[in-house]
């Protein structure tokens, strides 16, 4: 691709790596791109997202090798996309990502700690896709339910996001289980995969419902 289509499309590319690569980044740009809905909203990436008891950093290059641990990581990366296991591949990626405005990349933090990750992408009008949602072992208990209710606070009350979708391999039973009782409504299923939507009825609902993880909102830095 030429440096100049690159340029105008970094972020669209970036978007496309993060899935499996079925198709090319051309056709991507020339084919699929232009015909995106208009008006989606922005994607803010924030310096420190701050919670309850954890916080969340913006990933950096400098990140890499911890994000590629995770999702080297042969229980963890079961249901993941593929990457190729390369630290150079990662941090490039990482590069990619830092130019994107469509996306919001987050280390989850336990005091000193990284235990996670955590990622907001894709927005459709008013809603927001989010995944890489990956949590090492040793992580405290209480970490998935306040990584998610911090990720749902930061996209409703500090990016004005209503709704959300996200898809969720049919085997990763337990992942799909969590999200259901979180009020997510299966709308559609491919042979491997479920695709959920969330509106803002049931975030709010399960907002509340959970407020002994995370009590109100979080405390944002923008970069
Ligand atoms: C997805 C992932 C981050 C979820 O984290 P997790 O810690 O495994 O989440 P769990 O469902 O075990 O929930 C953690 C705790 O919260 C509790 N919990 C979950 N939902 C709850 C609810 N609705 N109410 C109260 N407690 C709840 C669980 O009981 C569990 O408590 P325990 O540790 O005392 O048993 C983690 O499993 C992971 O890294 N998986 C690999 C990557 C992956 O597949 N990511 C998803 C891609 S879509």
């Amino acid at each position: 691709m030429s440096s100049a289509v690159y340029e105008r499309y970094s972020q669209t590319v970036c978007r496309q790596i993060t899935s499996v690569l079925i198709i090319s980044p051309e056709t991507y740009v020339n084919h699929i791109a232009p015909f995106k809905p208009e008006g989606s909203m922005i994607i803010r990436k924030a310096a420190r997202v701050v919670g309850k008891s954890l916080f969340f950093r913006n990933a950096t290059v400098a990140d890499a090798e911890f994000i590629l641990s995770l999702r080297t990581d042969r229980e963890k990366s079961r249901y993941l996309s593929f990457v190729s296991g390369k630290l150079a591949d990662q941090q490039a990626w990482m590069e990619c990502y830092a130019k994107a405005e469509d996306q919001a990349y987050f280390i989850i933090m336990n005091q000193d700690d990284p235990i996670g990750t955590i990622r907001l992408y894709d927005p459709q009008g008013d809603s927001f896709c989010w995944g890489s949602w990956i949590l090492k072992n040793g992580r405290p208990s209480h970490a998935a339910m306040e990584s998610v209710l911090m990720l749902y606070a930061y996209a409703t009350d500090h990016l004005g996001f209503t709704a959300a979708h996200f898809d969720v391999r049919k085997g990763n039973e337990r992942v799909w289980q969590f999200h259901e009782r979180f009020g997510a409504k299966r709308v559609s299923e491919t042979e491997i995969d479920y695709f959920y939507e969330l509106d803002n009825d049931a975030i709010l609902t399960s907002r509340k419902r959970y407020s002994c993880f995370l009590e109100g909102s979080v405390r944002v830095e923008f970069l």
